[in-house]
């Protein structure tokens, strides 16, 4: 039997700030654009109406052998480079994923075995488009706890696998990527991640699901005829949801922390729809030039949307030391989640 990773000791010791200290991300080479689709005669669609309903021109697409395990793994070595941390120092890895390149084992572990971070303990984290947030309160909390030092977070996704591209209402929305944090303490420093907080409606469940391929309605030549292993949703219904769920979550967190919207350097929201992401700017008084956007370039990318955002906008210089950051996100179940960091 293997040895567990060593925890440190846990004599009443109180909870310590949790910083990002490392950030990394990974989309795809193939791009597909709106013309594509378009070109598909049967979809019934057209880049004007794409981009003018949802802000999506582009999105990437993983190749057939490329899994969402692949694309976590070296958003993960990109963060681990960025924090100068090795593999071998990670305690824990959490990958927030509605499409986990199989059931069981987790994708938590593929992404172990392909980092060589042996010594970190594995779990996944379904929370849908809102997992990477829900799945850094989570990898907080523990390093918070003094349970573990270094905690990687990874929002990762393969949504072609579950995407019916006979459907218009939804194959034009999603494409494929990971991005990933790195968790640490960095001592007596106040900065680092503020607040966070999740919540849940799961009596909506049924507006946003892919139907088949669990307990309740396990594969069967059935359930692959009738495409009840891709996504299905209804959009409106979903987009009106997502604009108070997504408002009332960033109230709640700059709330929390006594602060407003203009207060706020960036705000990464959950890529979805250009028009949601504008209605929250509007209803929390941020300007769009500090609400970061890139879901013109790789659409809705679910749980991978909020950390390959924050990794760009990192990256871009877009965020500052002793910045405030906003994080917010909604997804199926209903989900939600916000964060603000102090960067
Ligand atoms: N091309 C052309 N026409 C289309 C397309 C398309 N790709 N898709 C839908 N249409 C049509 C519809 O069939 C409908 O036609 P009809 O009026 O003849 O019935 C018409 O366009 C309008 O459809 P709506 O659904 O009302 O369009 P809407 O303006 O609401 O935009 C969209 C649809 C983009 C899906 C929007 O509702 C949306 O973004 N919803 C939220 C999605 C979201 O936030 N998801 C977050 C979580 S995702 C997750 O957790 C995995």
């Amino acid at each position: 039997m293997k040895k567990t990773t060593p925890r440190s000791p846990r004599p009443q010791l109180l909870p310590r700030s949790v910083s990002i200290i490392g950030t990394g991300s990974h989309v795809p080479a193939r791009v597909m654009t709106n013309a594509e689709f378009a070109a598909r005669k049967e979809l019934d669609t057209s880049d004007e109406w794409i981009r003018s309903r949802t802000g999506i021109i582009e999105r990437r697409f993983a190749g057939e052998k490329e899994f969402t395990s692949d694309m976590a793994a070296e958003a993960a070595r990109r963060a681990l480079s960025n924090a100068n941390v090795k593999p071998d120092e990670v305690d824990l890895i959490i990958v927030a994923t509605v499409t986990p390149d199989m059931p069981f084992p987790s994708t938590s572990t593929f992404v172990q075995h392909k980092l060589g971070a042996k010594r970190a303990a594995c779990f996944d984290v379904n929370a849908a488009c809102s997992g990477f947030l829900y799945a850094l309160e989570i990898g907080q909390q523990f390093v918070a706890a003094h349970t573990y030092n270094t905690a990687l977070v990874i929002g990762a996704e393969k949504l072609t696998s579950i995407l019916d591209f006979t459907d218009r209402n939804t194959c034009v929305l999603f494409g494929d990527g990971a991005g990933a944090v790195v968790l640490r303490s960095r001592g007596g420093d106040s900065h680092g991640i503020l607040t966070t907080c999740m919540g849940a409606d799961g009596a909506q469940g049924d507006l946003l699901k892919v139907p088949a391929g669990g307990s309740r309605c396990p594969a069967s030549h059935a359930s692959v005829d009738g495409k009840l292993h891709a996504i299905r949703m209804m959009g409106r219904e979903v987009f009106k949801q997502a604009v108070n769920a997504m408002n009332a979550a960033a109230t709640e967190a700059l709330a929390r922390c006594n602060l407003n919207g203009p207060d706020i350097a960036l705000v990464i929201p959950h890529q979805a729809n250009l028009r949601i992401i504008d209605a929250l700017g509007e209803r929390i008084s941020v300007p769009r030039d500090r609400i970061y956007v890139n879901l013109n370039r790789y659409g809705n990318t679910s749980a991978a949307s909020v950390p390959i955002a924050l990794d760009e906008a990192a990256h871009e210089g877009r965020i500052k030391r002793g910045d405030l950051v906003l994080m917010v996100a909604f997804g199926a179940g209903f989900t939600w989640a916000s964060c603000v960091v102090q960067w």
